[in-house]
Formats: C-alpha cells, structure tokens, sequence
C-alpha cells in the first residue's frame, strides 16, 4: 500500500417510530404549527420511548453501518462516540456501545463537541487511520434531546427544535486508488461563545453543580440565543465549505453534494444561497427530524447514500456549526 488513506466503507442510520408533529408540541407549550414551519422548515421531529437510551439508538445505527460495510462487529478496532446527550455524566457513551456491541477491550473515544462532534470525531478516526494506528473503526453520533427539553411556554424557544436519532460509520484503511477516500477537515471553535448555546448545570463550575433552584429557573434544560446562533451560522457555514474546497482548488460546482448540521432550513437555505448552489446539491432532511446534534449529518449521508444521490467517488463536503461555538468541514470522495 502506497498512501494510507481513509475511506467510509459503510453508513447507517436510525430514528425511533414515534412521530411528533408541531401540533402535538402546540398542545403543550405556547407555538404554532406556523410558527416552527416558517422560522425553522422543521414539521416533525422523533421521540424516543421511555426506555431507548441515546446509546440504544447508537447501536441500532452502528448495526446497520457494519452491515452496509460487510463488517462484523469484531472487524471494528476502535469506537469514537460523539453526543451531547450521554446516558450518564460519566462514564461516556463510548464504552457503553462498546459494551453493548459485545467489544471488551477495544478503545472508546466519547466526542462533546455538540452539532459538530461527527465532523471532530471523523477527523479523529481519519487521523488514527492515516497514521497505522488502526485500520477500521465505528463512529457513531447519536442525540436523545428529548428528556431533556423543556416542555412548557419558557422552554419553546429550543424544544420546538430538536428531535432523537442517531447516525454511523464504519471508516477504514484504503489506498484510495478507486477514488473513495476523505480528503481534509477544517476544525475551529471560538469559546467566547460558549454561554450562547449551551445546559448550564449539572456542571462542576458551579457548586453545588446541582440544586432545586437550578432545575426550577430552567438552566438544566438547554439556553440558546436563537439569534446569535444564527448570525454566526450563516457566517460560518459557507466560510468553513469554502475553506474546504478552496484547499484543495475545488469552486463550489464542483461539489456533487454538501450535507450540512440540520440546524435550521432558514440557515441551509442561506448557505446554498451564498455558495451559489442549487438546493437539490444542499442535503436537507430537517422537516422529518429536527435537529439531531451530533446524528444530523450521518443520518443525512446514510439517507443520501442509501437513495443513491451520493455514489462512490462523488465530491461531498460535510460541515457543521453549533454550540461552543464550534464549526467545522470534512471534504471527501465518497
Ligand atoms: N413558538 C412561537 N413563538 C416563539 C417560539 C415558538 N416556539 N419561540 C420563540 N418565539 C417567539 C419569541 O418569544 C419572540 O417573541 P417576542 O417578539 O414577543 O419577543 C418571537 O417568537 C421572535 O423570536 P426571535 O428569537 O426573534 O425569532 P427568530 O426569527 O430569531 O427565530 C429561531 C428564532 C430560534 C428559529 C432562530 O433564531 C434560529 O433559527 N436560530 C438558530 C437556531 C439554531 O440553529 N440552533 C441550533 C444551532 S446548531
């Protein structure tokens, strides 16, 4: 083997069976139907029931990655999982998939980089890939938000948005001569904007890192300012994709497709529009799903790869944008 280089063998993806519409959430917070649709593109978003963990839904979608891979779950070296969403504060989702595929002794990375934790966890996979470290390995993203959104007029801001699933994929060793292989990723993050998206407590920086009083004024459900959010997202998004292409002296038509975070239809549609691309080229699953943090991006590439818009070799730019701030691309031959 000449160049070592990495490659996506396979994808997958699952969201649990039930459907919540708008209507529902107008039922039990002060929103409308109207309201979600026109500000954000989103009509339903996916609940999980009240037993599936955020690393149930991780393990359901690393199934059907290393069954698209042709792997076997002992093919797999090394697990990186990125959430925000952990079934424990500690120990990370990492060893409990692990645990749960039937892996002992395997490493597990846990990602907390938010909406960009796939794009931070993939560059990690690629970079151990590239450097012999290991040859095939899971990543997962994977989001429950929904225990912990506040269901009532204080919390609609942010509940109306976010919604449960999760994505994988099985990435491993390649000479990239058949043209399947990443290319480079773009990582940045500036923390001056942690407390513009963020869940306050439990947290060690305050003591006690939990109390009544915290959980009654609402800062164990997540705090956004929608509006800051949005004016660095629609910055950062194109500035990061075109970072991405220009690297490597790509323009944005020659990109077979660009999947970005789900963040918000009104973001995507900002960022085809800057780029100058057709909306059909700017993937967007938001109206089905809401945003799913750190599953938003592998659910969509599942779904992309699976209807056959993204094939083998084709120019894909994956980026993200969300809380910390963070931002970040993945350039790539699928
Ligand atoms: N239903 C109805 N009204 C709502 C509402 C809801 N779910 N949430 C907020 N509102 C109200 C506000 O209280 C405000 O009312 P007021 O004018 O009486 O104060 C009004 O709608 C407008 O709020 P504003 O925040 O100005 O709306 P907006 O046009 O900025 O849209 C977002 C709000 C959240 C949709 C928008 O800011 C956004 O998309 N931000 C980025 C979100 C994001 O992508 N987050 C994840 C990042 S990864």
């Amino acid at each position: 083997m000449t160049t070592r280089r990495t490659r996506i063998a396979g994808t997958g993806h699952y969201v649990p069976d039930r459907v919540v519409t708008n209507d529902e959430l107008e039922a039990v917070m002060d929103t409308s139907d109207e309201w979600i649709r026109e500000r954000t593109g989103i009509r339903e978003r996916r609940f999980t029931d009240s037993e599936t963990t955020c690393t149930d839904l991780g393990v359901a979608a690393a199934r059907r990655a290393l069954d698209e891979a042709g792997w076997s779950e002992k093919d797999v070296q090394f697990i990186i999982f990125a959430t925000l969403s952990p079934d424990m504060y500690f120990p990370g989702n990492g060893v409990l998939l692990q645990s749960k595929l039937g892996l002992p002794g395997i490493g597990a990375l846990d990602v907390r980089n938010q909406c960009t934790g796939f794009l931070y966890g993939l560059s990690a996979a690629d970079a151990y890939i590239r450097t012999g470290m290991y040859d095939r390995i899971l990543l997962v993203g994977s989001e429950r938000h929904s225990v912990g959104l506040r269901m009532d007029d204080r919390g609609r801001d942010t509940a109306v948005l976010f919604g449960d699933g999760a994505g994988a994929v099985c990435v491993e060793v390649t000479d990239g001569v058949d043209g399947s292989f990443i290319i480079r990723h773009h990582l940045h993050a500036d923390g001056r904007y942690a407390d513009e998206l963020c869940i306050r407590s439990p947290g060690a920086g305050t003591r006690p890192w939990l109390t009544r009083e915290m959980v009654d004024d609402g800062s164990s459900h997540p705090y956004m300012n929608g509006r800051e959010v949005f004016r660095n997202a629609v910055k950062r998004f194109p500035e990061v994709i075109l970072e991405a292409l220009e690297s490597e002296g790509y323009t944005p038509e020659n990109v077979d497709a660009v999947i970005p975070h789900q963040a918000n239809q009104r973001i995507t549609d900002a960022v085809a529009k800057r780029l100058g691309l057709p909306p059909e080229k700017v993937i967007s699953n938001i109206e089905y799903y809401g945003n799913t943090t750190a599953a938003s991006i592998p659910i969509a590439l599942s779904e992309v790869v699976k209807a056959g818009t993204v094939k083998r070799g084709s120019l894909v730019c994956l980026a993200a944008f969300g809380s910390g701030f963070t931002w970040a691309s993945s350039l790539l031959r699928y």
